[in-house]
């Protein structure tokens, strides 16, 4: 009779199973849809600034070989390496001009080759950059469709011809007059740019590039990649009627520009040609301007991308600085718009941005190591996939440049320029850029404490951050209470609980100004992290008892941390804590 009863309950949970599935009920975020991109820590590397094997200043890919056990031995699971294809480098490398080959500086496919497979023995995955919102004017394409009106390529860009007059404005991101209409005398047209005037974009409504495209892709994922992140891809398809924007629009041109007609066709499109015959990942850059745009985006039965990111988090810290309140808001209104359907990328710096810890830390001696820790511990611990930059595992800080001639960032050297022939504040300008500046995160990879910080053996592209004496990866590896052994620590962490890649996400505390407290719970545990983002000592209001609970990792080295009473943490400056609830 048991045995029966027991087949019973076992036929109707398969008949349940099958309903579901049947019913095509969306993907949720459980057991059911775990993934290898979702478990993934996506260490993302800065090729030009990581590490130079040949001398000539400029970091490359034999350089990155010669550092694949320091990059295993970091634990991530997957390198994203911004573009390493042929480049005139207007925007070191985001202007492709040959998308089947090696940059020259950065050495050969053989090199490519290499790197990949010692990546794939070490376990880790590769994810490509893919810059097809534009080209570079060097492309081979260009160059036909710029010779003549009649070019079978003439389709691949956006062309205005002259005689219509001049298009309706646009916004150029990088253009020293931002106006992303650049008139050619050749055939007496405008093309369109929404970046430099060497990033001529691409015209997405021609089936001919789009095919380009994917083969292109198809290429690169022969080649046993694992995933592509798609370079601004969100402004890839326009109105090619290009109308009139309303007066102002540039101040909010991402609302303008983002999610043009098709862009879900052409990525459906891109899907089927390729995602779904690879295992390879999607990442795209930029989610649109709604949650309701960043699900269309992401989520699963959509069959488009795995993931984007969503800038809104890390537009939080400003020159004047950042309200802890603001930034805890925006982080819970984005889980709880993913906590049921689709998937985010947490993320709080890139190459775009500048370093982790002088945009959202302390990085005065005093607090540099354990608000660099402290941040380290929020990017682990939230739900998402993490991306985290190369050097944030060291604590590297910002540059600091105080010359205009030490940055080497095209679109900043084309604003200074912008701001001298309108008569703007340089002086402004330039205590800006040093705080904002992406040039701030781009300076060479601070290996030990010899000279030029052990990245190159000849002159480097860009300064070298003045304290890589003291901040270096060396000298931490040795120190067991470094920011790089604690990077490691909380990567496996994270790796060894799955509550804190897939467990829900529930913030406490919400109005304490100083601390971020919230518990992940799922997969059977129930954990809490309170994180001190401030200078002085704090008080965490959590709610629960934490006298039994168990502390997985603090960054502090003299513990006991204080457990709290009466459901209250206390935390020194910068402290963060991630504890196992019973
Ligand atoms: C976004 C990239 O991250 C950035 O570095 C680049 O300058 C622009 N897209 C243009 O490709």
């Amino acid at each position: 009779m048991e045995a029966v009863n027991r087949n019973l309950v076992k036929w109707f949970f398969f008949m349940l199973a099958t309903l579901l599935i049947s019913l095509d009920v969306p993907a949720q975020n459980n057991e059911r849809d775990k993934k290898w991109w979702k478990e993934a820590v996506v260490y993302q590397i800065y090729p030009r600034s990581f590490k130079d094997s040949d001398g000539d200043g400029v970091g490359d890919l034999k350089g990155i070989i010669s550092k694949l056990d320091y990059i295993k031995s970091l634990g991530i699971d997957a390198v994203w390496l911004n573009p390493i294809y042929s480049s005139p480098n207007d925007d070191n490398g985001y202007d492709i001009s040959d998308y089947r080959n090696i940059m020259k500086e950065f050495g050969t496919m053989e090199d490519f080759d290499s790197m990949l497979k010692g990546m794939h023995q070490r376990n880790i995955k590769l994810v490509m950059d893919l810059v097809v919102n534009h080209s570079s004017d060097e492309h081979e394409w260009f160059k036909h469709s710029r010779s003549s009106r009649t070019s079978p390529y003439r389709n691949y860009y956006h062309w205005w011809n002259a005689e219509r007059g001049k298009p309706a404005p646009r916004y150029s991101l990088f253009d020293v007059n931002h106006d992303a209409w650049k008139y050619d005398s050749m055939t007496r047209a405008y093309y369109l740019h929404y970046f430099s005037r060497k990033q001529p974009d691409l015209n997405w409504e021609n089936p001919q590039v789009r095919k380009e495209v994917y083969d292109i892709m198809k290429f690169w994922a022969d080649k046993g990649i694992d995933g592509f992140r798609l370079d601004a891809f969100q402004f890839a398809a326009k109105d090619t009627t290009f109308p009139a924007f309303p007066a102002g629009y540039e101040k909010n041109f991402v609302k303008y520009y983002a999610m043009g007609p098709h862009l879900h066709d052409y990525l459906k499109e891109m899907n089927q040609q390729v995602f779904s015959k690879y295992d390879v990942m999607s990442v795209a850059e930029g989610a649109g301007n709604t949650f309701e745009d960043a699900h269309n985006l992401v989520d699963a039965e959509r069959k488009e991308l795995n993931m984007a990111y969503a800038f809104e988090g890390v537009d939080v810290a400003k020159p004047e600085g950042y309200s802890l309140l603001h930034f805890k808001e925006v982080f819970s209104r984005w889980d709880s718009a993913f906590a049921e359907k689709g998937w985010l990328s947490i993320f709080l710096a890139n190459h775009d941005q500048a370093r982790l810890v002088s945009r959202f830390g302390n990085d005065s001696p005093a607090f540099r190591d354990l608000s660099s820790k402290m941040l380290t511990t929020f990017i682990m611990t939230m739900r998402g996939t993490p991306y985290y930059y190369n050097g944030d595992e060291l604590g590297m800080t910002n540059a600091g440049f105080e010359k205009i001639e030490d940055y080497r960032d095209m679109p900043t050297l084309n604003e200074y320029q912008h701001q001298k022939d309108i008569g703007g504040d340089i002086h402004q300008f330039l205590e800006r850029i040093k705080f904002e500046c992406r040039d701030n995160g781009r300076t060479p990879f601070q290996w030990d404490n010899t000279t030029n910080a052990g990245f190159t053996s000849g002159t480097p592209w860009i300064k070298v951050n003045a304290n890589y004496k003291t901040i270096n990866a060396e000298a931490q590896e040795k120190d067991s209470n470094s920011v790089l052994n604690y990077f490691k620590k909380v990567v496996r962490l994270r790796k060894q609980n799955p509550t804190l890649i897939y467990g829900k996400y529930t913030l406490l505390d919400k109005d304490n100004p100083k601390v971020y407290a919230y518990t992940r719970e799922g997969e059977g545990k129930k954990m809490l992290i309170a994180l001190n983002f401030t200078g002085a000592n704090a008080i965490a209001k959590v709610g629960l008892n934490t006298e039994k609970a168990k502390i997985l990792l603090s960054n502090y080295q003299e513990a006991p941390v204080q457990k709290g009473e009466k459901a209250m943490i206390k935390l020194r400056p910068f402290e963060a804590v991630i504890y196992q609830l019973p």
